[in-house]
């Protein structure tokens, strides 16, 4: 019988997500596949609800629905002071593994070198390879898994395209730190390499680790595709909603790609994400519609270490500081009470409250 599969994808495995999967039906438990421990917010799922039944149902744009690409804007402007163009610099994806795969596609030329820290995510290098590029290793040494310097410079040559980031990173946990990004940035500049930073847990960072955004470093913006994603900061992986933020250049050649591919991501999923953006902006903007006594009935318990049983102030009114440091806010939207409980490590959680209700949450 004649072999259908092409030469390409012939030398790939399963990804460790099948394999894992396969063996968590045999015996019960997954030790594989990365799903958040909390549960999407109410508020965010009701709104991928109320998208399908407003009839948003046909085709977003091929670079992503305009008002959430604004929301992403102001969410890379508020986080790290990056100022974005939503309608040239940003790209809605499927999440961020066709973020990866498109940009790799889009830019890499057969036999193009891209170094890629080790260990890496897992479809990294088949992503790398398939686009007919050649991935370069640089190690993470145990225990801390950090890179050598002197690796990393060796590494890079006259052909090498792109460097591909993942901070802070799976699967060792790795924050990349201002030092580090810097010299990954002067080696960039100095090879003329362009860097993808996958940063998909950028809001997963325990302290005293600080997430830096490669892009906001000197002479990085021009040079920098980010990629990251509502899967795991909304705990919604299967939603598969992610984006790319950089020149307007790598955007066309994405547009490029994507219109004879994944064309758009899911339109309802995309208005849904809006709706975590629309709710952090209205708790932000001093909430005028606030319904403070239901919020100060309510109890939140939050374990995040040494942080345990969190609780308003009964005194507290639109934005306050729980008496463990944790601050929340909240905001009536729709009718729904929404509140934002941020704690000192820097995790932060929208959710929905129910009056006179006690809310339990891991942050
Ligand atoms: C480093 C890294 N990048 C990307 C992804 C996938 O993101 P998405 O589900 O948005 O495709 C994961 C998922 O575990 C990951 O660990």
């Amino acid at each position: 019988m004649r072999q259908w599969m092409a030469g390409r994808l012939g030398g790939f495995r399963d990804s460790v997500f099948e394999e894992m999967n396969a063996l968590a039906e045999q015996y019960g438990v997954n030790l594989g596949s990365g799903t958040p421990d909390l549960e999407t917010p109410a508020a965010v799922q009701a709104a991928a609800a109320e998208a399908v039944a407003r009839g948003r149902n046909q085709y977003a744009p091929v670079r992503g629905e305009m008002v959430l690409r604004e929301a992403i804007a102001d969410h890379a402007r508020r986080f790290y002071g990056q100022e974005v163009d939503p309608a040239s610099e940003v790209t809605v994806t499927s999440g961020v593994t066709e973020g990866i795969y498109a940009a790799l596609f889009s830019v890499v030329e057969p036999g193009d070198e891209v170094v890629v820290f080790e260990p890496f995510y897992d479809c990294y290098v088949p992503s790398i390879r398939m686009a007919g590029g050649i991935p370069v290793p640089v190690t993470l040494h145990a225990p801390a898994f950090r890179f050598d310097p002197r690796e990393l410079r060796a590494a890079f040559s006259s052909r090498t395209k792109a460097l591909l980031l993942n901070t802070p990173h799976n699967p060792t946990g790795t924050v990349f730190s201002r030092d580090e990004l810097t010299l990954i940035a002067e080696l960039c500049q100095e090879f003329d390499v362009l860097a993808i930073a996958d940063e998909v847990y950028e809001h997963i960072v325990f302290e005293p680790a600080m997430h830096v955004r490669l892009a906001t470093l000197p002479g990085m913006g021009e040079r920098t595709l980010t990629l990251s994603g509502a899967g795991k900061t909304l705990s919604c992986t299967g939603w598969r909603i992610g984006w790319a933020i950089g020149p307007a250049a790598l955007h066309d050649a994405l547009a490029r790609l994507r219109q004879f591919t994944v064309f758009s991501a899911s339109t309802p999923l995309q208005w849904g994400v809006l709706s975590a953006a629309a709710a952090e902006a209205a708790i932000r903007g001093g909430s005028s519609n606030l319904s403070s006594s239901a919020l100060t009935t309510a109890t939140f318990r939050i374990s995040a270490g040494r942080l345990r049983n969190a609780r308003p102030s009964p005194a507290a009114s639109r934005m306050g500081k729980t008496n463990t440091q944790n601050r929340w806010s909240g905001s009536r939207i729709n009718s729904r009470i929404l509140v934002r409980i941020s704690c000192t490590s820097g995790r932060s959680l929208i959710t929905q409250a129910a009056p006179r209700q006690r809310h339990e949450y891991v942050l």
